[in-house]
């Protein structure tokens, strides 16, 4: 993986690492998640869960990765079709494998795809999700909009994102955590320190807040809300398309 600054990445060398990084990565994935975010990660899909309207029938979740988004919605919405989506097969055989044991096969598909062109009709979905996937995608606007496509009009689209927290100790202990602990807890564990170095810079180098708010206004959105959770480290953004 190239050792320069992120921001000096072409897009298709940043899709090229990501792929790289989520396939080198997938056996660790979720271990990491819960230790490095102190399990905060499981509630911050379960908020999301409850921002998605009760009447959603047809959910997608965009970049699902390994799955836990996708089978919290399902756990959460019975009667509910769930899509889960992602351009990294091997992440996904661990949501099947994971959907397969919590007895939810019928109620999950995953579809190989690329966030930037969906390959789903127009209005196909209630609703659609994406987490900690955004900052990954060199070309936000574009997964953003196709997700509005992908939803009918009333639909809503919900993003969660890692962000810094904007009281400065506790900012300048994420720095410290991220910058520091991260790359040495992920290299340990996953054995890819290069992977663990790219999560902090992709934190760093993603949108603030007010920014993503700015571009769920651009695409179109409408009643934007923001959710800052547990002191902001994480953002949920929802937007409903119109
Ligand atoms: C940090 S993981 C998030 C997985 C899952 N949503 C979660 O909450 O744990 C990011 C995922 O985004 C996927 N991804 C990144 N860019 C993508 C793209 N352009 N199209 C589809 N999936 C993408 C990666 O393959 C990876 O599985």
């Amino acid at each position: 993986m190239k050792s320069t600054p992120l921001k000096t990445w072409t897009p298709d060398e940043r899709i090229t690492a990501v792929k790289t990084i989520f396939n080198t990565i997938t056996p660790h994935y979720d271990l990491l998640n819960r230790i490095m975010s102190g399990r905060r990660d499981v509630a911050w899909r379960k908020f999301a869960v409850k921002r998605i309207p009760l009447n959603a029938n047809k959910i997608l979740d965009l970049a699902t990765g390994t799955g836990d988004l996708a089978i919290a919605i399902a756990e959460g919405f019975p009667n509910a079709r769930i899509t889960g989506a992602d351009f990294v097969e091997k992440m996904m055989r661990v949501a099947r494998v994971k959907t397969e044991s919590r007895h939810l096969s019928d109620k999950i598909d995953y579809v190989a795809a690329d966030a930037t062109k969906l390959p789903f009709e127009s209005g196909e979905f209630d609703a659609a999700t994406i987490a900690f996937g955004l900052r990954n995608i060199p070309d936000r606007l574009a997964a953003l909009q196709e997700m509005r496509r992908v939803v009918k009009p009333g639909g809503k689209v919900i993003t969660l994102e890692m962000t810094f927290p904007r009281n400065l100790r506790l900012r300048n202990f994420f720095k410290w955590y991220l910058n520091h602990m991260i790359p040495i807890l992920g290299g340990m564990i996953s054995g890819s320190r290069d992977a663990y170095r790219y999560l902090p810079d992709s934190i760093q180098d993603f949108l603030t807040p007010d920014q993503l708010s700015d571009l769920f206004e651009s695409v179109g959105f409408k009643s934007i809300k923001t959710f800052p959770l547990t002191f902001g480290l994480t953002y949920l953004h929802e937007g409903i398309a119109e």
